[in-house]
């Protein structure tokens, strides 16, 4: 048996401690806004935060995330920043299948935990791993820099 802090509770689970956190959400705990996209760690929407560190959840074993606080975007509306980042999501039309953008938002909000005033370049490293078949980036962008504009507190 395993113990995880997910979105601040308490969950036990009873897989292989090398089960990607990933199908530890969706299969066992049933918090599938988080997505499957390559399972290699170079696509981005299975990102989640660890300890407020932007994540690829597919390539993270559960045993990683002992004792750390797990943050999956079914929190996000609870978190000032995402909040924020969702409306500026939802006001600049961002979203198009909607399949990247939780993966997406969750390292906006890392960056902007990290980095509240990005310049262009640090948000472009930030999203650099995040990608988009529909090709969204102008707009995350912009909706990041709206949000940054704002000054939201973490
Ligand atoms: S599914 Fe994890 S990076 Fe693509
Ligand atoms: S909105 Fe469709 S993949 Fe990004």
């Amino acid at each position: 048996m395993t113990s995880l802090t997910i979105n601040g509770r308490a969950h036990t689970v009873t897989v292989p401690q090398d089960t990607p956190i990933l199908w530890t959400l969706r299969d066992e705990l049933g918090l599938t806004g988080t997505k499957f996209g390559c399972g290699m760690g170079l696509c981005g929407s299975c990102t989640i935060h660890l300890d407020g560190v932007a994540i690829r959840s597919c390539i993270t074993p559960i045993s990683a995330a002992v004792g750390k606080q797990i943050t999956t975007i079914e929190q996000v509306e609870n978190d000032k920043l995402g909040a924020a980042l969702q409306a500026a999501w939802i006001d600049a039309g961002v979203p198009q299948c909607g399949y990247c953008q939780g993966g997406q938002i969750m390292s906006a909000i890392a960056l902007l935990k990290r980095t509240p005033k990005p310049a262009d370049s640090d948000i472009d490293d930030a999203m650099s791993g995040n990608l988009c078949r529909c090709g969204t980036y102008t707009r995350i962008r912009a909706a990041i820099k709206t949000v940054a504009a704002q000054g939201v507190k973490a």
